[in-house]
């Protein structure tokens, strides 16, 4: 609803009766370039967007966690945190309630508690509401329980919290641009020694927007297709004798070419050539600036749609509109089969190529895609 965090207390103390001990806030993220390379021990660039998550929280003196939200509020969940376990909480709740069930497996002891959520992440936009879900909740029982997790063990438990209580074998990528993100910047994130360095992205400063189209075609990734690449992905590091995708360079392809087959072949040129283009884009931010990062963003999508193949009829409509309409360049973010594209445009040229990309999907007989700018933000943390 985008609640502000003093409606929120306000709609909590209705809720439950007293005010909240605190608010706390995590973004969703748009990945600006790196794509399923996260569990490939690769490399991402992802950024935290200025559309968030709130939690209202306060702790209880008992073992019960009452959870609540303005998006289906009629929605109480009420969970014993002794019984928690995998497959015993179904729908949203299974993402704040699978963080704290992931707290404790790790030894972190969590108070009670009672939670109001407000979102202003669209759900299954690929703009990562789930880990802003996780996130959320994950600082506001960090600071409750005075566990004192650091941000990377808090990434750890939100990726737990969605691999094994939501079902949904994703990588590290959404809850580290959540949880490490700085406005103005994007995350340069190394996920096998998981360094993570900021790499400023002043689009405003030089004229430039970057757009979400969400063509509102949803998906999910404990389902399916994610699954699928996944394990091609791992069969391809094993029929290649690597640890993962990470360790295989674009000279390594011709070889890899004559030992895969056809399609695993195509899988692992993906990730190989997407890690080679998150390290170009990080040169290209340090070097030239953002204006020059549009045919990386081109190639990528291509290599999404052509060799992964992860794309849909609407991502690829809303990339190659938004291309021909004067975007610098454009691809499907996140982790595909639906969700949002991003195109990055000259800010004179936004309205042109967002109306270019309404049309052309009201022609194609697409449900109206949902178009608009978003900036890097900060990550999570308190605030209230
Ligand atoms: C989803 C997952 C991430 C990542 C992306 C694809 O967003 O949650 O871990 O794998 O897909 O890059």
């Amino acid at each position: 609803m985008n609640l502000r965090p003093s409606e929120l207390a306000v709609a909590f103390t209705e809720r439950f009766g007293d005010k909240p001990a605190g608010i706390w806030s995590a973004p969703g993220r748009v990945n600006l370039i790196g794509e399923h390379t996260d569990y490939n021990d690769g490399f991402v660039l992802p950024f935290a967007i200025n559309h968030s998550t709130l939690v209202a929280a306060r702790p209880r003196s008992d073992r019960t966690v009452r959870v609540c939200s303005t998006f289906a509020p009629d929605d109480v969940v009420l969970a014993d945190l002794d019984a928690l376990v995998p497959g015993s909480v179904e729908g949203w709740a299974a993402y704040p309630l699978g963080v704290l069930w992931a707290m404790e497996r790790a030894g972190y002891f969590s108070p009670g508690l009672d939670l109001l959520i407000d979102s202003s992440v669209p759900v299954g936009a690929g703009l990562s509401s789930s880990a802003a879900l996780e996130c959320a909740v994950a600082v506001a029982a960090n600071d409750l329980s005075a566990a004192s997790l650091s941000r990377t063990e808090l990434v750890t438990i939100g990726q737990v919290a969605e691999n094994e209580m939501v079902g949904a074998p994703t990588g590290i990528m959404d809850q580290s641009a959540s949880l490490l993100g700085e406005e103005g910047h994007a995350v340069f994130l190394d996920c096998r020694s998981r360094e993570s360095r900021l790499v400023p992205l002043d689009l405003k400063g030089v004229g430039l927007e970057l757009l979400v189209m969400d063509t509102r075609v949803s998906h999910s990734h404990s389902t399916g297709g994610y699954a699928a690449r996944r394990r091609s992905c791992e069969l391809g590091a094993e029929l290649l004798g690597v640890p993962a995708l990470r360790d295989l360079s674009v000279r390594d392809l011709a070889e890899a070419a004559g030992l895969l087959d056809e399609e695993t072949f195509r899988r692992v040129r993906h990730i190989v050539t997407e890690n080679a283009r998150v390290q170009d884009a990080v040169d290209v931010l340090s070097g030239k600036g953002p204006v020059a990062l549009g045919q990386l963003l081109n190639t990528s999508h291509a290599s999404m749609r052509d060799d992964f193949e992860i794309s849909c009829a609407e991502l690829d409509t809303a990339v190659d509109t938004a291309v021909s309409a004067g975007a610098l360049g454009a691809r499907m973010t996140g982790g595909g089969f639906g969700g949002a594209a991003i195109a990055l445009v000259r800010s004179g040229d936004s309205a042109a190529v967002a109306d270019a990309v309404t049309r052309a999907f009201a022609d194609a007989g697409f449900t109206a895609p949902m178009i608009f700018p978003v900036l890097p933000a900060s990550g999570a943390g308190r605030v209230a």
